[in-house]
Formats: C-alpha cells, sequence, structure tokens
C-alpha cells in the first residue's frame, strides 16, 4: 500500500511579485517500507517537496495523501498533529533544542503526545542507545560532535515510531564517514521497523546508497531508478 501518493503537485512561491515555480506538477507514490533519496541541482525543489510531503507548507494546486491522509484542505492544526503523529523529521541543521539535554530532546516529542513521564524517561533511553549514544544522554547539544547530534535527531525523529521520516539533506554537514554511519543507522531502523525514509541529498555516496532514487532538475521529476514493485513490497 502506498504511504505517499502525490498527484499533479505544483507549488509557486511569489516573493516581490515575482513568481518562482519550484515544482511543476509532479507525480509520485511511495510504498510503505521504501528507503529513497530525492536528489537534484539546488534550486531544483527537493526542499519544497519533502515540505508539502510532511505537511509543513501548502501546495498551490495537486493533492496529496500521506498516511492514509487526504492533506489537502487539512487545518493547520491538523496538519500539525499529522506531523506530530505520522511523521518525523531529521533536518540539515540538527535543530535540536540547545538548553535541553540528548534525553530531554527526544523526551519532548513524547511530552508533546501526552505519554506520561515514566514511558516517556524508558522509550527514549531505549531510543538513544539504539542510535549508539548510550552515554551522550545526559549531555546538550553543544557538548556533542555533529555526528552525535544529528544520532540525537534521528532518535528523536523515531522515538515515537513514526511510520514515515522525512529527512533533508541529513548528512550535509557531515564528513563522509560519520555520514555513511548515519545511512546504516537509518538503513537498519528502516529494514528493523519497516519505517518509511526519504531524504534529499546532493551528495554522491548518499545517492548510491539509497535503494530508490528519484531526480528532480528544475521542479520535475527526470528519473525514478529502483522503485519496488508492488509486488516485492
Ligand atoms: N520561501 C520561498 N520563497 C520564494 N522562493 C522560494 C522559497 N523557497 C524556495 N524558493 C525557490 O524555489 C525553488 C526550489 O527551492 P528548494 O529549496 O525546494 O530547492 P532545493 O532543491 O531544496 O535546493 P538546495 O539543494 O539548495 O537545498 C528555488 O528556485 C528557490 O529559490
Ligand atoms: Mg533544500
Amino acid at each position: 500500500m502506498a504511504i505517499i501518493t502525490v498527484n499533479k503537485l505544483v507549488k509557486i512561491y511569489e516573493s516581490n511579485k515575482l513568481e518562482v515555480q519550484a515544482l511543476r506538477g509532479i507525480d509520485l507514490s511511495v510504498e510503505r517500507g521504501e528507503f529513497t533519496a530525492i536528489a537534484g541541482p539546488s534550486g531544483s525543489g527537493k526542499t519544497t517537496l519533502l515540505n508539502l510531503i510532511g505537511g509543513l507548507d501548502y501546495p498551490t494546486s495537486g493533492t496529496l495523501t500521506v498516511a492514509g491522509k487526504e492533506l489537502n484542505g487539512m487545518s493547520a492544526r491538523e496538519l500539525s498533529d499529522m506531523r506530530l503523529n505520522n511523521i518525523g523529521f531529521i533536518f540539515q541543521a540538527y535543530n535540536l533544542i540547545p538548553v535541553l539535554t540528548a534525553l530531554e530532546n527526544v523526551e519532548y516529542i513524547l511530552l508533546l503526545q501526552g505519554v506520561d513521564k515514566k514511558k516517556r524517561r524508558k522509550r527514549s533511553v531505549r531510543i538513544l542507545k539504539e542510535v549508539g549514544l548510550a552515554k551522550e544522554i545526559n549531555r546538550r547539544p553543544k557538548e556533542l560532535s555533529g555526528g552525535q547530534q544529528q544520532r540525537v535527531a534521528v532518535a528523536r525523529a523515531i522515538v515515537s515510531e513514526p511510520e514515515l521520516v522525512l529527512a533533508d539533506e541529513p548528512t550535509a554537514n557531515l564528513d563522509q564517514k560519520t555520514g555513511a554511519g548515519l545511512l546504516d543507522l537509518m538503513h537498519n531502523l528502516n529494514h528493523k521497523k519497516n519505517i518509511t525514509f526519504i531524504f534529499s541529498t546532493h551528495d554522491r555516496m548518499v545517492m548510491d546508497y539509497a535503494e530508490r532514487l528519484i531526480s528532480l532538475t528544475d521542479g520535475a521529476i527526470v528519473s525514478d531508478q529502483g522503485k519496488k514493485s508492488s509486488q516485492e513490497s
């Protein structure tokens, strides 16, 4: 079953009366459990597409169905509930809360979801161990390396066991080896928990690592390789 269905998706930004066509009619379907990269040059529309799939912005036209929910016509409140309950986000700049420890950053998502304190702690500690940060749970972001901060961000994205994780250039600020380690970690979680991962990238190594590679140019899909057939999934 498709976890994402996108039809004729168009996004036009307007700034100072200038129109930018960021997406020009994207059709896309992603099956549950896929490990998919979106590649393309700077300005090709990768972030725009991920933001629309994640309900962080509204399309100009076209339809989006994510995790069985039709996003068109949802209110800001409904979109925010959907983001909280169905989707994990990982950003290029980690976006951790600086005054909170690694553990508190992860727990925060569960707090928003109304999970009780004992469960919050238990699940957050377990997930931080899973991403290899058992010893770092009480450190604040500035006391962690970039790779460690990004692993906290991965832990935060998956602690609520979302069906879908969207990652915008998750390895862009990491060296090659740390980036490869992060991809291994995401791939393991993809296999073990059947979480669907979609990540954007500029990096050839990351593209090669993906099971499916979608290339964007100028707001359109120009190639789509390695898609699992529906029989396989
Ligand atoms: N808020 C905005 N207002 C106006 N134009 C925007 C806005 N956000 C993006 N754009 C434009 O939309 C197009 C697509 O941008 P987008 O950020 O999706 O590209 P990208 O593929 O993620 O690029 P990068 O690899 O540099 O992150 C670009 O031409 C960009 O300038
Ligand atoms: Mg981008």
